[in-house]
C-alpha cells in the first residue's frame, strides 16, 4: 500500500510518502521520500506563527512540495532499491489519466492552527478527486507517538519493522502546542493482527503553557530568534560547558502535585521578573538563566514522567514532539528509563519536529479500523468527528 501524508497544522510544510506491507503478519514500512518546508524563518520577526501567513505559505509551497516528493520518490526507484516497480509508471501515466498508484491519502486534521490546517486538507480533497484516493484523517498527536516508533527516517530506505511496544506504554508530547502525558494500551478487539492497534489515554496535560511555548516565550524575553527552543538549549549547554549558574533559584511547577498535569506559564513569568530585577542582560547572566530554566523544564517533565511509569506501571516510554530533540532532556529521560528498567523510544532528531513521515505512518495504521480514541481524561474526545 502507498500512503502519501500531509502535514501542515503549524508552520511546517510537510509531505511523505510511504510504502507499507505485511510479512508474517508483522506490519512493515519504507519511506519512499519525506519533505518538510520550515517557514521559521518567515515567522521569526513576529516571534511566534502568524497563522494567516502560514495559510498562505502551506498554498504557496504544496504544490511544488508534491512535484519534488513524486520525483524523489522516482529516484529512489531509480537508484536500484527496487522501491515500487509500478511508481514510476504510475506517475507517468498521470500526464495521460490523471491515475496514480497512491492508495490512501492521510492528512492532519488537528489540533493546530485552523487557517494552516484546512490548507491540508483542501489540498488533501483535491488530490483524492483527482486520484481517486480515500482520505484518512489523522490526528497531530497521535502522529508524534507512532513517529517515535521508526527505526529510521530514510528515505529509499529498507524495509523496517516498527519498534515494539511493552504495554502498558506512556507517551509524554512535549512541543510547541501541547504538554501531555498519554498512557497507550493495545487494542484488544483489534480484529486486524498485523497493524499495532493503540488505545490513547491522556493522564495529564498543561493547564496553561505548552512546554515549547514556554521555550518560545522565554527566548524572546532573552532576545533569541524564533523557535526559541534550540537558542534556549544552545545557550545552557554553553553555561554547563563554563560552570555557569544562575543566581535566580526558578520555580518548578505543579512538581509536588499529585496529578499529572503541568503548568508553564509560571514559569515563563519567573523568567519575566528576574530579567526585569536584573536590570541588564549581561552574557552570563542569560546563559545562567538558559541553563537554570532547561533544569527547571527538565526536573518538571522528569519528576512527573516518573510518577507516571510507577503509577500505570509503564514498560514503554515514548517521547514526542519538537521539545523532544532537547539533548539534556533526552539524556535525563535515557537515565530514567534505565533507573526503571524500561524501554524509551525518542524520535530521530530529523523527525521530532513536524514532518508528514509520521502522519503517513497513522494512516497506515488507521485504514481498514479507523479508531477514533484519542480521549482526555478518559471521558472528552479531542478529535471532533
Ligand atoms: O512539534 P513541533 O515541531 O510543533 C508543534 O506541533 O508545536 O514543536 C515545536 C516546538 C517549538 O516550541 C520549539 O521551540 C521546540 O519545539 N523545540 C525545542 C528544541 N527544538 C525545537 N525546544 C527545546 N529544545 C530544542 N532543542
Ligand atoms: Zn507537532
Amino acid at each position: 500500500m502507498i500512503i502519501l501524508g500531509i502535514e501542515t497544522s503549524c508552520d511546517d510544510t510537510a509531505l511523505a510518502l510511504i510504502e507499507t506491507r505485511e510479512v508474517g503478519g508483522v506490519f512493515e514500512c519504507r519511506i519512499l521520500s519525506s519533505l518538510v518546508h520550515s517557514q521559521a524563518e518567515l515567522h521569526s520577526p513576529y516571534g511566534g506563527v502568524f497563522p494567516t501567513l502560514a495559510k498562505r505559505e502551506h498554498e504557496k509551497n504544496l504544490p511544488v512540495l508534491l512535484e519534488k516528493l513524486l520525483e524523489e520518490s522516482m529516484e529512489t526507484q531509480d537508484s536500484g532499491s527496487k522501491t515500487c516497480p509500478w511508481l514510476r509508471t504510475g506517475i507517468q501515466e498521470d500526464n495521460k489519466n490523471d491515475k496514480i498508484p497512491i492508495d490512501i491519502i492521510a492528512v492532519t486534521e488537528g489540533p493546530g492552527l485552523e487557517p494552516a490546517l484546512w490548507t491540508g486538507i483542501v489540498f488533501a480533497e483535491m488530490l483524492s478527486k483527482k486520484w481517486k484516493a480515500p482520505i484518512i484523517p489523522i490526528n497531530h498527536m497521535e502522529g508524534h507517538i507512532v513517529g517515535s516508533l521508526l527505526r529510521s527516517d530514510k528515505s529509499g530506505g529498507e524495509w523496517q519493522r516498527l519498534k515494539p511496544l511493552q504495554m502498558p506504554a506512556l507517551a509524554l508530547l512535549i512541543s510547541g502546542g501541547h504538554t501531555e502525558l498519554v498512557k497507550i494500551e493495545d487494542r484488544q478487539d483489534s480484529l486486524v493482527t498485523a497493524l499495532p492497534q493503540f488505545i490513547y489515554t491522556i493522564v495529564g496535560q498543561t493547564k496553561d503553557d505548552a512546554v515549547g511555548e514556554a521555550f518560545d516565550k522565554v527566548a524572546r524575553l532573552l532576545n533569541l530568534p524564533y523557535p526559541g527552543g534550540p537558542h534556549i538549549s544552545r545557550l545552557a549547554t554553553e553555561a554547563r560547558k563554563k560552570n555557569i549558574s544562575s543566581s535566580v533559584k526558578l520555580p518548578r511547577p505543579m512538581i509536588s502535585s499529585q496529578n499529572f498535569d503541568f503548568s508553564f506559564s509560571g514559569l515563563k513569568t519567573a523568567v519575566l521578573y528576574a530579567i526585569r530585577d536584573a536590570g541588564k542582560l549581561s552574557g552570563d547572566f542569560k546563559l545562567g538563566l538558559a541553563r537554570e530554566f532547561e533544569d527547571a523544564v527538565t526536573d518538571t517533565l522528569d519528576t512527573k514522567l516518573r510518577k507516571a511509569i510507577e503509577e500505570t506501571n509503564a514498560l514503554t516510554v515514548i517521547v514526542g514532539g519538537g521539545v523532544s530533540a532537547n539533548s539534556y532532556l533526552r539524556a535525563q529521560f535515557e537515565k530514567t528509563a534505565a533507573e526503571y528498567g524500561i524501554s524509551l523510544y525518542l524520535p530521530s532528531k530529523h523527525i521530532s519536529g513536524d514532518n508528514a513521515l509520521m502522519i503517513a505512518l497513522v494512516g497506515a495504521f488507521h485504514y481498514q479500523t479507523r479508531p477514533r480514541t484519542i480521549r482526555a481524561h478518559g471521558t472528552k474526545r479531542l478529535d471532533n468527528r
